[in-house]
């Protein structure tokens, strides 16, 4: 039974993956660098960026349908043709990533910072998941992480310090400073910026 389960979990994320894969060449008809955002919610922070980086494809995903159809009205409202949001998942994203598409910037803001200790793998930072998004990214491509949770905060930074791709950064301002909903919402926020080796 339980077997049944896994075997038809499996078979979902095959389909997921499938699916990125055929909208892949329609977003990237290139092969061409792009800046990425995780969890990009409402879209208010990559909508921003991409009106000031026309020439820059950029790409949201989030795993909300709401929040991503929220996001794409945002795009068309603006006009903005470099500017994609898709629903996915950021695991699926970088397998079905197609070779020689490549992250020139990786943006985290406000990822869900799952308190309880018993959740904390289903935290997005992990050891595997650096090492996936590294090899997605050029190198010297910067990885923004920015939450409201100092202990997530604290976790993130020592994983991405001794994450052998990627190198901590001095500097914990983004290049465009444009709240997002989680940020407005939020009393204080803690941000690391790292630069892919
Ligand atoms: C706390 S919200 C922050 C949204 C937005 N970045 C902001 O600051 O307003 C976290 C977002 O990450 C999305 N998310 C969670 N897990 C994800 C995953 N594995 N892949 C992509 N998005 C994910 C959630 O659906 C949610 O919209």
């Amino acid at each position: 039974m339980r077997s049944k389960g896994i075997e038809s979990y499996k078979a979902l994320v095959a389909q997921r993956r499938e699916q990125l894969r055929i909208q892949f060449p329609k977003l990237l008809p290139r092969d061409e660098s792009f800046v990425w955002e995780i969890g990009c919610g409402h879209g208010h922070f990559l909508t921003a960026y991409a009106a000031a980086h026309p020439q820059e494809p950029c790409i949201g995903i989030d795993i909300s349908p709401e929040r991503v159809a929220r996001a794409e009205r945002k795009q068309v409202r603006a006009g903005l043709r470099n500017l994609h949001f898709i629903l996915a998942d950021a695991d699926d994203f970088l397998a079905a990533l197609p070779r020689g598409r490549r992250a020139s910037a990786i943006f985290m803001l406000f990822p869900d910072p799952w308190p309880k200790r018993r959740h904390h793998k289903n935290r997005l930072v992990k050891p595997e998941f650096l090492a996936a998004a590294a090899a997605a990214a050029e190198k010297g491509a910067p990885l923004y992480f920015r939450t409201d949770y100092e202990p997530y905060f604290a976790e993130a930074r020592l994983l991405v310090g001794g994450a052998p791709a990627w190198r901590l950064l001095p500097q914990t301002l983004l290049p465009l400073e444009e709240p997002t909903v989680f940020q407005r919402r939020a009393p204080r926020h803690f941000t690391l910026v790292a630069a892919r080796r």
